[in-house]
């Protein structure tokens, strides 16, 4: 059902069944009602909301790394601290700095590699909400250390270990939200977790324009999370487990516990017949093996190597060589002060585009804002490339220098409303039930990889003996009109189709240029019919 309450496309109606005649035999063959529920016009539980929430939390810890992190290079205390010498603007700090600050974004990521690709199986092993718990609590671990760096390897250490933990958390985050709320609240409960991140993205670059006054302020800004992480580790002491998860593991009682402090009094039996069914289906499709995983029914090899090229292309968007290095590629054309608020600018703009999704994303479909995003992106980086173009003397024209600041902040801005949210809400609704955790762990480790690769780069990339800004950006706007090419070849839209429709769509999916205009509106099929 689409947020007018009209039905969708590929809607079907699902019978409205009670656990007796769930239980049906002919029923129970019939696998196409079985993942989503009739639709309820009650508003949701609160808990549900509550629960969503907390979980999503660990967005503001992931966002606040990312807005904090990188603003320290444009602090006079934290390079006093690790002796980074004062360069004049316009020259280009040693070698051995841009190694280091090259070292603090890619042990974050490496970490949050190593932390994403256990948790899959992590989270089918002990539980959703523990995994949630320790995560938060490895992250902290991480935090601490940073906050008490007294020298870079320590400074290291904390963001490797803080990494394990975040890398842990996005993995889950998605899977405990999906699992916990209900079909008409999913969609929008997903987005809480990018909301979270661009919010603490923009928390975190508003706190740096005061840290930086203060001595110790660079500790804040690398470790300030703590508070995020130890708030989703103590409230998720407090809330349910998956419902799913339970069921999975052969706990009906506890799966009906979980699921009565979610849903209405009628609801729950209802449910737990739904879920024991989807689960029960679900096994019998497969053992869900790692060979699965890349296997060939219902093209799941594709859907795997999907999820992850959605994050290369994401990553190589250039995304996080603005948000870590903003401030230090803006302080060697203008100086401490105006690194900080222009960096604020950008992740403002971050902020404010992700509204734009919450608000377009089940009613325009994901194809639609991937490609006019990647074009968006792809043209305000040419932009970039061509303002900071050795002959436009940017280094002195002060105004060329905000030209920059305003075409960064455009290219954030469509990033925000298109592949920073739609890749983490497509990786998980690709995949199907038995496969999510495995295959969303290989996403999310390519998230990350990626990370480190641009992370460690990126600060040599647009050094004055390298590829200088222009270049540095001439390549990421290359790779913008590459992923505007893969979504229009290679992406199925799948909006508006329900979770059982989706073996189907890509069964008769076939990649190629012939693929439909995805902004022309898509023509209503009947309720039953399966969409090519
Ligand atoms: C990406 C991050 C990025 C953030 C920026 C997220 O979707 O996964 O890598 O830093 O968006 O808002």
């Amino acid at each position: 059902m689409d947020p007018a309450g009209e039905p969708s496309n590929y809607e079907v109606e699902l019978p409205v069944v009670s656990p007796d005649e769930h239980s049906n035999s002919s029923l129970k063959k019939d696998a196409s009602f079985i993942s989503d529920l009739p639709s309820d016009s009650r508003p949701v539980i609160f808990k549900v909301w509550i629960c969503a929430y907390v979980a999503a939390m660990s967005g503001l810890c992931f966002g606040f790394d990312i807005g904090g992190s990188g603003g320290t290079f444009a602090m006079t205390h934290f390079r006093e601290h690790f002796g980074w010498p004062e360069v004049p603007a316009g020259e280009d700090p040693p070698s051995w700095v841009s190694d280091q600050q090259g070292w603090i974004a890619v042990f974050f990521s490496l970490g949050a590699l190593a932390g994403s690709l256990p948790a899959g199986m992590l989270a089918d092993f002990i539980g959703r909400k523990f995994h949630l718990i320790i995560s938060a609590v490895i992250f902290s671990g991480g935090c601490l250390l940073q906050i008490l760096a007294s020298n870079m390897d320590m400074l290291w250490s904390g963001r490797f270990i803080g990494g394990v933990g975040i890398g842990m958390m996005s993995t889950v985050t998605g899977m405990y939200i999906g699992e916990i709320s209900p079909t008409r609240t999913r969609g929008i409960m997903n987005t809480f977790f990018q909301i979270n991140i661009v919010a603490g993205i923009l928390t975190a670059g508003l706190s740096n324009l005061g840290l930086k006054h203060w001595k110790h302020g660079w500790r804040i800004s690398y470790g300030g999370n703590i508070v995020f992480s130890i708030l989703v580790a103590i409230g998720m002491i407090f809330l349910p487990e998956s419902p799913r998860w339970c069921v999975l593991k052969g706990k009906t009682e506890k799966a009906r516990d979980c699921l009565s402090q979610v849903r209405y009094e009628d609801e729950v039996e209802r449910e737990l017949a739904f879920i024991q069914q989807d689960v029960r289906l679900a096994k019998e499709a497969g053992s869900g093996s790692w060979v699965e995983v890349f296997g060939s029914r219902h093209k799941q090899g594709y859907r795997t190597a999907t999820g992850m090229i959605i994050f290369f292309f994401q990553q190589l968007t250039g995304i996080n060589a603005i948000m870590f290095f903003a401030p230090d590629m803006i302080k060697t054309f203008s100086g401490d002060d105006a690194a900080l608020w222009g960096t604020f600018g950008i992740q403002f703009m971050n902020f404010i585009a992700t509204f734009i999704t919450v608000y377009l994303i089940d009613k325009v479909g994901r194809l639609p804002l991937l490609l006019s995003g990647a074009w968006g992106q792809a043209i305000s980086l040419f932009c970039v490339s061509l303002c900071s173009m050795p002959f436009s003397d940017y280094e002195n024209k002060s105004w060329i220098g905000n030209l920059i600041v305003v075409f960064c902040a455009l290219f954030v801005g469509c990033f925000a409303y298109s592949w920073g949210p739609l890749a983490w809400v497509i990786i998980a609704e690709i995949q199907p039930n038995q496969l999510r955790a495995k295959a969303m762990s290989l996403s999310s480790a390519t998230h990350w990889g990626f990370a480190a690769v641009v992370g460690k780069v990126t600060p040599y990339a647009y050094r004055k003996n390298a590829l200088q800004l222009w270049g540095t950006f001439l390549v990421f706007a290359t790779f913008c009109m590459l992923s505007s090419l893969w979504v229009h070849c290679c992406l199925p839209e799948t909006a508006d189709v329900p979770l059982e429709k989706l073996d189907d769509l890509f069964d008769n999916f076939t990649p190629g240029f012939k693929q439909a205009n995805p902004f022309k509106k898509k023509p209503k099929v009947a309720k039953d019919e399966t969409p090519a």
